[in-house]
């Protein structure tokens, strides 16, 4: 069975549908524990209610280098198998990736290579894309730019706001994340 870190730095609801999916027998995975960048992160109370480990390394104040060390440190010592990115809002420094050669796993809202990035879902509306969607990739140093495990598309709406959009792909992004940890 894998044992998967999670990196969140918000809400962490793909953390939840990870989560859910295990629970569920979906998934023959454990998560060893949840790693967030941030001390307001919603997704902190969605672990402990699991009863899900929960370490938070704020970034605040440090340098990528000390952070990504002391998150690598944290991952070891739980002895994953793979770390996935679920809403992590940090770029990974060369060092956290050479640590995980091909076992970082990211989500993406959009459909990769197209819009990487920050606001991946208002970049979608403003080139006036009629398709867009959620991407799984292992990370590389490239920013958004690993292969691709799996990906999902969602149409775009002629009212779609970054708002509506954002939830409908979000829907998506809860699917596909189990699906690529399957894959992977
Ligand atoms: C998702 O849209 C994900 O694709 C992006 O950040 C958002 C995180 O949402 N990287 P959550 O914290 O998993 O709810």
């Amino acid at each position: 069975m894998r044992r998967l870190g999670i990196l969140i730095s918000g809400r962490g609801s793909n953390f939840i549908a990870i989560a859910d999916n295990i629970r569920a027998g979906k998934l023959d995975a454990e998560i060893a524990l949840v790693i967030s960048n941030r001390l307001d992160a919603g997704g902190i109370e969605a672990a402990r209610e699991r009863g899900i480990r929960v370490v938070v390394i704020p970034s605040k104040g440090m340098s990528r280098e000390d952070h990504d060390r002391a998150v690598i440190a944290e991952l070891n010592q739980a002895e994953v198998d793979l770390v996935c990115l679920a809403g992590y809002m940090r770029l990974l420094s060369p060092e956290f990736i050479r640590a995980f050669p091909q076992r970082i796993i990211n989500i993406h809202p959009s459909l990769l290579p197209a819009f990487p990035g920050l606001d991946a879902q208002q970049q979608a509306l403003d080139y006036g894309v009629k398709v867009s969607g959620a991407t799984v990739h292992l990370v590389t140093r490239e920013l958004d730019g690993g292969p691709i495990v799996v990906q999902s598309a969602v149409p775009i709406l002629f009212d779609d706001t970054v708002e509506t959009l954002s939830a409908r792909i979000l829907i998506e992004e809860h699917k596909l994340y189990p699906v690529a940890l399957r894959i992977v």
